[in-house]
């Protein structure tokens, strides 16, 4: 299967990037950190919501097309902890936003066969905000195509706190006095526990940084940095960050495939790969 036949609406532009990508080397999981509303709108002279109207559009065009080209999850960070200290028009008008697509889109949704989950301290979200999610996620819970992870109200240290707390009820409850903790129980104590990792992370409107998205998951993503504002960031911006993951030869520490005894980690790339 061609890439070119995943996507049959593709113009010109999108047509010609999609006949260089290998559907078989997409990342299994594309994690996203939207970031530029409030410069693309202040760009316009226009409100910063107006901004997150935009990004919302965006947001909408990049899962459907994630969907189509068969990735199996996608992560988006659409509200940190540290979102709060922003102010409190703009909380409010970002939670509405997001109710409002929860309700538009969720039929959608569910036709393109998308499964919908949330990661974060969802209970400290706004009562209407956490039904609507719980009603959305409970819709979608058999849906057996793309898993969409939207990330809100999200720290990835709070998520190592929440972990940590967890094992320790768990250490205490079960009195486990001799209990060593290895990667794994962290993984599965995580908000992500049970999901693959991020092989991809793409960043909009330039800033090098990783924002408390992710830390633990993201140890072997490879990162992608575009100057494109979240709000521009079309389909064609995906499917060149796409060619340029497919560029790159993921090692996982390992040497690679070019060179020497390519053993463990380096085999799991290879076999990722295949
Ligand atoms: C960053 O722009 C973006 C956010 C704070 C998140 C809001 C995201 C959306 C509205 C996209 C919608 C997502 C879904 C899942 C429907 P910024 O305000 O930080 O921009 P700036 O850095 O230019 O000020």
């Amino acid at each position: 299967m061609k890439a070119t036949e995943l996507l049959k609406s593709a113009n010109k532009e999108e047509t010609a990037l999609l006949e260089k990508l290998e559907p078989t080397r997409f990342p299994q999981h594309l994690a996203i950190i939207m970031d530029g509303n409030g410069r693309w709108a202040q760009r316009r002279h226009l409100p910063r919501i107006a901004g997150h109207r935009a990004g919302v559009k965006a947001a909408r065009e990049i899962i459907e097309t994630s969907a189509r080209l068969k990735l199996s999850m996608l992560t988006l960070y659409a509200f940190s902890l540290e979102n709060w200290r922003r102010p409190q028009a703009e909380i409010d008008f970002l939670m509405r936003l997001l109710r409002e697509y929860l309700k538009k889109e969720l039929p959608t949704i569910h036709k393109n066969n998308i499964r919908l989950l949330v990661i974060g301290r969802s209970e400290q979200l706004p009562e209407a905000v956490r039904r609507d999610i719980e009603e959305a996620m409970r819709f979608t819970a058999q849906n057996t195509g793309m898993k969409l992870v939207v990330a809100l109200n999200y720290g990835g240290r709070a998520e190592l706190v929440d972990a940590f707390n967890a094992i320790l009820d768990r250490v205490r409850r079960d009195g486990l006095s001799g209990f060593q903790a290895d990667e794994q129980t962290i993984s599965q104590h995580l908000y992500t526990a049970g999901l693959p990792d991020p092989d991809l992370l793409i960043r909009t409107s330039g800033e090098m940084r990783v924002s408390n998205f992710l830390l633990w998951q993201i140890a072997y993503a490879e990162i992608y940095v575009t100057e494109t504002l979240w709000p521009d960031f079309s389909r064609a911006r995906l499917f060149e960050a796409l060619l340029d993951y497919q560029k790159r030869e993921r090692r996982y520490g390992g040497l690679g495939s070019s060179g020497g005894n390519s053993s463990g980690s380096g085999q799991r790339a290879a076999a990722r790969h295949a």
